[in-house]
């Protein structure tokens, strides 16, 4: 390896302040893309501003595919032949899957999911304000919740539901290449495949019932391929959500004038959820695209084969975006924000998402106008390197605080 690679700058970039970006980003913003160094040795060339970001993940000459051997790596392939997900693939092949699955994530979907969330989030709250003492919120409430609506979109049924939920946890807990994830992993995968088979033999009225019938029944979709949805799904729909959960709340009990601001207005939480969702853009470390031509981003030519990195926590909090970017404004207008990424890739589940957190933000500051923090701020550990980032436990008192 060549001097002048081995002083690139690594990545991730620390944190001083586990509620605020990187410092280095401010400065990187100010510049033309660079490149940096990942821990397993690629280079690729990060992007910081909030236009470049949306402009390259717009732009088809970028390449999701991970059958690329040029695609950046933030960590080692897993082992074994497992089918590709539509998240890493191109355009025609990922839309002709992605077509598959957006009429079961339209707001007129979604709104029909609204009871069920409702009722999920009720019990975990019901059961939360059953303890005696502090809870830990992550543990009791922001992991279940997403593990139990997947369930309830997949259509797991409701004996399986602990062994599900079980094992998203550890997949959502423990650090990402121990051997308990891998068995975690290879459960899931075995269930899927199990659930899938049922649903093809006999669909039901959910979605993987509904994809079975109409594009498995028609050959226009094989058991592996919506087995490899069936896995996109959990995995892409649940660790975002669940770290944004408890990263919202412990957020708002940081800002007690914006919480304040939101008791008052409840009516405000759809906006407070977009702003938390730029804010603290939990999707951090893993957005990764190849070139397949050259090209340029904001000034810099980025030649065909070269990888490129996206920082969305950067681009969210670009000054040029949005003004006073590093501060917590529920009032704001932050929907140009790029938390869910921007361009084909664009999260498919992000009306799922934001009535999740809206439905548990809502019902949680309803049920609990003095929930606090039970242990000090600086106590609390985060996962700062990981793909989404979180906090691992987050202890709270739900009533008053003991004197
Ligand atoms: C894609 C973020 C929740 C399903 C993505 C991407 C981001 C993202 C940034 C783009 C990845 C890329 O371009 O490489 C989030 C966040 C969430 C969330 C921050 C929660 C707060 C969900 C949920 C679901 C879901 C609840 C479904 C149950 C997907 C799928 C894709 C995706 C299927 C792949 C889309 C494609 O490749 O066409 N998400 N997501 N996500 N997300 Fe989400």
């Amino acid at each position: 390896m060549a001097d002048t690679e081995l002083q690139l700058p690594g990545f991730p970039m620390p944190r001083t302040d586990p509620l605020a970006p990187p410092p280095a980003y401010a400065l990187w913003r100010e510049g033309p893309p660079r490149r940096v160094q990942l821990p397993l040795g690629d280079q690729p060339w990060l992007l910081t501003r909030h236009a470049d970001v949306r402009a390259a993940l717009a732009d088809a000459r970028l390449s999701a595919d991970s059958r690329n051997p040029k695609l950046p790596r933030m960590v080692p392939l897993p082992p074994g032949p497992s089918r590709v997900s539509f998240l890493r693939m191109d355009d025609p092949e990922h839309g002709v899957l992605r077509r598959m699955l957006t009429p079961e994530f339209t707001l007129r979907r979604v709104n029909e999911m609204r009871p069920g969330i409702q009722q999920t989030v009720d019990r975990l709250i019901a059961e939360m304000a059953a303890v005696d003492g502090p809870v830990d919120l992550v543990e009791s409430f922001s992991l279940p919740l997403p593990a139990l609506v997947i369930c309830q979109l997949l259509g797991v049924p409701h004996a399986d539901q602990p062994f599900f939920q079980h094992n998203i946890e550890i997949i959502s807990t423990v650090s990402e290449d121990s051997a308990e994830v891998a068995e975690a992993f290879g459960q899931l995968a075995r269930y899927l495949d199990e659930l899938t088979a049922a649903k093809e033999a006999d669909p039901g009225e959910d979605l993987l019932g509904r994809v079975a019938a109409r594009y498995v029944a028609a050959g226009e979709l094989d058991h592996e391929q919506l087995v490899a949805m069936a896995r996109l799904l959990l995995v892409a729909g649940n660790d975002a959500t669940a770290n944004m959960i408890a990263m919202a709340v412990l957020t708002l009990l940081r800002h007690p004038d914006q919480l304040a601001q939101l008791r008052a207005d409840p009516g405000l939480v759809p906006s407070a959820v977009d702003e938390l969702l730029r804010f603290l853009s939990v999707s951090q470390n893993g957005m990764v695209r190849v070139a397949t031509a050259d090209l340029e981003i904001g000034g810099q030519l980025i030649a065909a084969d070269d990888g490129v990195l996206f920082s969305l926590l950067a681009a969210n909090h670009d000054e040029d975006a949005f003004e006073n970017a590093s501060e917590l404004r529920i009032l704001r207008d932050s929907r140009s924000h790029v938390a869910f990424g921007h361009g084909a890739h664009q999260c498919l589940g992000k009306s799922l998402a934001r009535v999740e957190l809206q439905i548990a933000l809502t019902s949680l500051l309803a049920a609990f106008p003095d929930i606090s923090l039970a242990v000090d701020f600086d106590r609390l550990r985060f996962h700062f390197d990981s793909f989404v980032y979180g906090v691992d436990e987050l202890p709270v008192f739900l009533g008053k605080e003991p004197a």
